[in-house]
């Protein structure tokens, strides 16, 4: 039996198609190639000496077994919720809507596991909504707090307003409702899940939070709803031989890496994911946060200027065409187009007729969903080239756990390039931290005084400008 496939299809961005102005010529693309050739070797060197950890992580039998194991022993509750945010949230969101049903949560009939659902944020409407309506249910409950550091503000937050919920409950008994996904060795959540005597799995040293979607972070929400993780891993080890390839034209990741680079310096500093597939749209989100965060840097790796990054937006066929294809084709040409194209849909839909006295509608009648869906898509790339817009579709046989561990691996590799393309440091994330520590002096936590103060002037609100 063939297995399904990812693959990247790239016509649309060539000189050929959109023209010479926009379009990557041939002599473009082999200079692209020899930089590429030296960067996958550089990059399988660093790979092989550990250097990029979330690259392994499909192979460790350790991790996989844990999370079956783990999440063998949650096995008849009801309710599963993680609290996390971030690299901590968005990759089980993102396994969540592309390898179950939609209607999962609402369909018992439709779901293989427990109920889920994922926090990440401290709005008090949307959480007091759901402490309402899960206070009932507490016993048949399941909480997984995702905190590589346990420090973060969102995630603890929620976390100690579960733990009053539960200890008001069942006093002294956290440790039957809840799990605890962190630092192996260290940080708050450490610390407490042992004092607690809390379940743990591990947020695994030495990989990024935005690159952590493979390890328990990911995987144990994806095993508690029935998602065949193992099938999700043997699809990111697949991939890895493809993106492990040492020539440009072979290697997925390198290609898509190129085309980026290069739109990018060419001006088209937007980069829009567009899944004709609602099973991906939160791929994208999951795509925003690992392009945004290793890509958007204002140094160099030798510590000098750089001020760069691509800009990911998401955007969802065909819903988007409606909102957003005005401007898209119209609009400046500064963006970079990436459709997300599924050949096999999980399920079928067929149209009904229509009535005699609306003849303009015969061409609907009786048609599968699908093949309109793909159309539009099709018609939608069609326009954008029309108007010298570059277009790269990623196309899935299907959508399953074996071609979205393919996709995820796909992109992480190729933001691994691509942060070499733009010599930048791929993996941290400096920006983010003043954020996170303003939060905290705003609070008053101690230590964080001297912050305070500068805040000052921003948090007092000048009545002059307030109309
Ligand atoms: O990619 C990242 O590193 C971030 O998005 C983190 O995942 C996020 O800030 C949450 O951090 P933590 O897991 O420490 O709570």
């Amino acid at each position: 039996m063939t297995q399904s496939k990812v693959s990247l299809y790239y016509k649309n961005v060539t000189s050929d198609i959109i023209g010479a102005e926009h379009g990557i010529s041939k002599q473009q693309f082999a200079s692209l190639a020899d930089k590429l050739n030296k960067i996958i070797i550089k990059e399988n060197v660093e790979r092989n000496d550990g250097k990029t950890g979330y690259r392994d992580l499909p192979y460790n039998d350790l991790i996989s077994s844990s999370v079956t194991k783990m999440a063998a022993s949650v096995k008849g509750i009801e309710n599963f919720v993680v609290l996390g945010i971030g690299g901590s949230a968005l990759g089980n969101i993102a396994l969540q809507t592309a390898l179950n049903p939609y209607m999962y949560n609402i369909d018992s009939k439709q779901r293989k596991g427990p109920r889920l659902f994922v926090f990440d944020n401290v709005d008090p409407d949307q959480l007091a909504s759901f402490l309402d309506w899960i206070a009932d249910k507490l016993d048949k409950t399941m909480f997984n707090v995702i905190s590589k550091s346990g420090r973060t503000a969102e995630t603890a937050s929620q976390f100690l307003t579960i733990w009053q919920m539960l200890n008001d409950r069942f006093p002294g008994k956290l440790a039957d409702h809840v799990i605890a996904t962190t630092d192996p060795k260290e940080g708050t959540l450490r610390n407490i899940a042992n004092a607690e005597k809390l379940r743990t799995l591990e947020v695994p040293a030495g990989v990024g939070g935005r690159f952590s979607v493979l390890s328990a972070v990911g995987l144990l929400s994806a095993a508690v709803c029935g998602i065949d993780i193992d099938k999700l891993l043997a699809g990111a080890r697949t991939m890895d031989q493809r993106v492990s390839y040492e020539d440009f034209y072979q290697n997925p990741a390198a290609i898509n890496a190129a085309v980026n680079w290069h739109c990018y310096n060419a001006g088209k500093r937007i980069s829009v994911m567009m899944p004709y597939s609602y099973s991906l749209k939160d791929m994208s989100d999951w795509y925003r946060q690992l392009w945004a965060e290793s890509l958007g840097k204002a140094k160099d790796l030798n510590g000098s200027d750089l001020y760069v990054g691509p800009t990911p937006v998401k955007a969802l066929g065909a819903t988007d065409q409606h909102s957003q294809v005005q401007l898209y084709r119209e609009g400046p040409n500064d963006k970079l187009y990436t459709f997300l194209q599924v050949k096999e849909f999980k399920k079928s839909v067929k149209v009904g007729s229509n009535p005699d006295y609306a003849p303009e509608l015969d061409y609907l009648n009786g048609i599968q969903m699908a093949d309109l869906f793909n159309s539009e898509k099709l018609g939608t790339e069609f326009a954008l080239v029309q108007n010298h817009r570059p277009c790269m579709t990623v196309l899935f046989d299907k959508v399953d756990e074996f071609t979205v561990g393919q996709f995820i691996y796909l992109f992480e590799v190729t933001t691994s390039f691509a942060g070499k393309l733009f010599n930048l440091n791929t993996y941290d994330q400096p920006a983010v931290e003043l954020g996170k520590e303003a939060t905290f002096a705003v609070m008053g936590r101690p230590g964080y005084e001297d912050l305070a103060k500068k805040i000052k002037p921003i948090a007092e609100m000048d009545k002059n400008f307030i109309i």
